[in-house]
Parts: C-alpha cells; structure tokens; sequence
C-alpha cells in the first residue's frame, strides 16, 4: 500500500460515521455468526456484508459509484457505452416487433439514462424501461436521478418492479451484475477441494480451512482439477446458476444480455490463476482483504462466464452470442456514435440527438468534447483498460434473428471458447 493510500484509509477509518456504521455492521455480524455455530462459508459472509438490509454495502446510503465514492463502471462514467448499447437493443425490438427493457442491477441509474437517450434520438423507444433493484436505497437513488433529470415522456416509460416479470418480451441487462454475487472460496489439498470459512473472535475476521459447506460445490472444477496444483485457491458461484434460472422463468421471447469481467472456465480456473479474483474496492483503490472496513468496502470475484452459458443451455436458453466488450461496442457502432458526437458537439445522454437538450454547443468547445470522446473510447476499447477484461454474453428465447447476425457479435463471436 503506498504512503497515499494508507492515508486515505486511516482517514476512512476516523470518520465518525463510517466508525458508527463499521460498528452496526460488526454487531450484525457476531449475531449471524452466533446463530450458525462461530463460523459461515466466504459466500453467506459476503452476502451479509454487501446485502444486509440497511447495513450491507449495497443497502446502506453511503456513496458507491464515481469520483466521490468507490468504483467506477463503464456507463457511470462513459455513456457511449450505454448509447452502444441501445443499439443492440433496438435491433432486437425490430426483430420482435417492439418490447420492454429490463435492467437488472441498475446502480446509479446511469446506464437506464443512456439507453433511454439513444434509444429516443433511434426512435427505437417500443415499451417500458423495467428495473429491477434489490437495494431499496439504489433504488430511491435511481428515482430521485429520474425524477431530477428525466424528460418526463421519457420518465412515464420507467418502472420498477418487486420480481421478475412473468411472459416477458424484449431485452434485460445486466451490466456489473453478477461479480457483485456472493462466491465460495474454495483451496485445492491432496484429499480433493476444501472450503475457506471465516470466522469471528472478538472483533477479528479470519479465514477457517474446512470441508466443503455443500457436497458438489467443486463440480465447476472437475474438468481442471488433475492440472492445478496443491494450495490453489479460487472461487465458485452456484447463486448465479440459481439466478440465471429464476431469470429465464419469466422469459418468453428476446435477448438477454450479461455483461461483466471474466473468462471462459478453461482460463478461469487457469493452474497459474492460482489465488483467485477476489477483490475488494474502498475509495478507489483495489486490494485483496475483504475483512477490511466489513460492510464500508465493495467485494467482488470474476465471473465464469462458461458456468453461465451452461445454466442458461439448462434453463432452456440458447447461447447467442460471447466477445469480448471492445468487440461488443464496436459491432454496434460505438465509432460512428463517437464521430457523430464529435462533429455534433452533443453531450451524449437526455441531450442526444432528437431526445433531448443537447450539451456543448456545436462549434463551441469542440476540442474539449473530443478530447473526453476520446478518452471514453480509449476507457471502453482499449485491452489494457475495459475493452478486453469485460466480456458480453447473449442469450435468446423465441428470437428471430436477422440475417447479418447479432450487431454486437458481428466483429468477433467466440462462443467456442466457452
Ligand atoms: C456493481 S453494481 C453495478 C450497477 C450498474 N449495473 C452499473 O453498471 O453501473 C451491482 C448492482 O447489482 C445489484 N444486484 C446484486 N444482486 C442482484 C440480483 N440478484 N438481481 C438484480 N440486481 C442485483 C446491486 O444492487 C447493484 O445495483
């Protein structure tokens, strides 16, 4: 850790308020730990401190997303991502005939801010915009964004729902969705895979080597298990298997689109990824310890996007599509959004084209706008930043594809790799 952030963390750890909830989160958690005999598997651990009603870290009001808060995304900050992306989704609403938006996970409401914009200036709008928002603080935040900033002919297509929809027709999302789902931590021995639970004595988080908590939680490893040597340690998700079922449940015709980090398993459970992708964000900076501020820190794991493929081909979906993001966003045009930008000087969200109120005045501020067009870009596209660690997974029901293909997937389809 250097000199900066070390103070950045003792500043976090002094204010009185994280302090105040630090300690509601610590007592929280000797309760839960108390009923279940002294020690949890990693993953109930992680869901009690991200999810906790009122105190996790995706319940409770503190700031998350941006500048001021922990973590960035790629449609807080850059909305040619979510401009890209409504035109995925108003090549699907052709093929079905109209539909509604589901976004699954929506944050801040930024990217419902961005698909909305492009999807008015494509004239593409065909129904309503769904959230669904399992944290009652995101979602008031979501409201009060809408409230504040939204055309109100834009507003009236925004919903927000308590489930799933059932017969639903149209296009879900979920970006930055399921590395935020709780994972197991697994650690190979001679015997076969052992569990990492955690314990609390006193105030002191730390790991626990036991058996596994339940009986085929190593069932992803079986094809690279002979390969990885003793003392690998890395993560499993069943949640998202179960999640990806409920979803498809209610799911009667179109596309749905999964976008995250991750890998294949093949490179996922990779012999030299040999500590996992476990890692934790408070205030900007990246570590690895997610027993560090409990409840004030986002924790989060790669996602094996093979394991998704697999729950959905069972949950009677079809695999349409896998690339990476930088492919994803430039199938559907983000270099020609770019360019059009750059000329029309627009601002890029409730200001695009004919949907709304426009940003810097064309002629004037040009080379600042492009300048941040550029960045956005180079932020989206480029390997060594989002363009290659985030991959896009689609997957269909009673959709009748074009014939030139999925826009997003008409660079680069590696559904092989899967
Ligand atoms: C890292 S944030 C990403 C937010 C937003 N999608 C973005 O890209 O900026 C994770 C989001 O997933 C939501 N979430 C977690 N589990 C979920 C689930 N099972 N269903 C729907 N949303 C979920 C969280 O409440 C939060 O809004």
């Amino acid at each position: 850790m250097s000199a900066e952030d070390e103070l950045q963390q003792r500043d976090a750890a002094a204010d009185p308020t994280v302090q105040a909830h630090g300690a509601r989160v610590l007592a929280h958690l000797r309760e839960v730990f108390a009923a279940a005999g002294g020690r949890l598997p990693f993953a109930r651990y992680m869901q009690e401190v991200l999810y906790a009603p009122g105190l996790g870290y995706y319940q409770a009001g503190q700031r998350r997303f941006g500048a001021a808060g922990d973590f960035v995304t790629a449609p807080e900050s850059f909305p040619l991502f979510g401009r890209s992306l409504a035109r995925q989704c108003a090549q699907v609403f052709a093929c079905l005939g109209g539909g509604d938006l589901l976004e699954l996970g929506a944050g801040s409401g930024a990217l419902a801010q961005s698909l909305l914009a492009e999807l008015a200036a494509l004239d593409a709008l065909s129904g309503r915009y769904l959230i669904l928002e399992p944290s009652a603080d995101l979602r008031a935040r979501q409201q009060a964004r809408f409230e504040r900033h939204c055309p109100p002919a834009l507003r009236a297509r925004v919903h927000w729902l308590d489930g799933l929809p059932d017969g639903f027709q149209g296009v879900v999302v979920a970006n930055e969705v399921v590395d935020a789902m709780p994972v197991h931590r697994l650690v190979k021995r001679e015997s076969g895979f052992r569990e990492l639970w955690v314990r609390l004595r006193g105030d002191e988080l730390a790991w626990e080597e036991g058996p596994l908590s339940a009986p085929d939680l190593d069932r992803p490893l079986a094809p690279w298990r002979a390969a990885l040597p003793e003392g690998y340690v890395t993560e499993v998700r069943p949640v998202a298997g179960a999640w990806l079922h409920s979803v498809a449940e209610g799911f009667a015709a179109g596309l749905i689109l999964i976008i995250d980090y991750g890998y294949p398993a093949a490179e996922y459970y990779h012999p030299q990824r040999s500590a996992g992708t476990l890692m934790c964000y408070h205030r900007h900076r990246a570590h690895d310890d997610p027993f560090h501020l409990p409840g004030l820190q986002d924790i989060t794991a790669h996602v094996d996007f093979t394991a998704l493929a697999e729950a959905a081909v069972e949950a009677g979906l079809g695999v349409a599509g896998y690339t990476t993001q930088a492919a994803f966003l430039q199938g559907c045009g983000i270099l020609e959004l770019a360019e059009r930008e750059s000329a029309a000087g627009g601002s890029g969200d409730w200001g695009a084209g004919k949907g709304g109120s426009g940003g810097a005045a064309a002629g004037k501020g040009l080379p600042r706008r492009q300048v941040e067009l550029a960045t956005q870009l180079r932020r989206l596209l480029l390997p060594g930043e989002m363009g290659e660690a985030f991959k896009v997974l689609a997957l269909s029901r009673n959709l009748p594809l074009p014939q030139e293909g999925l826009l997003g997937f008409s660079i680069r389809d590696e559904r092989g790799r899967l």
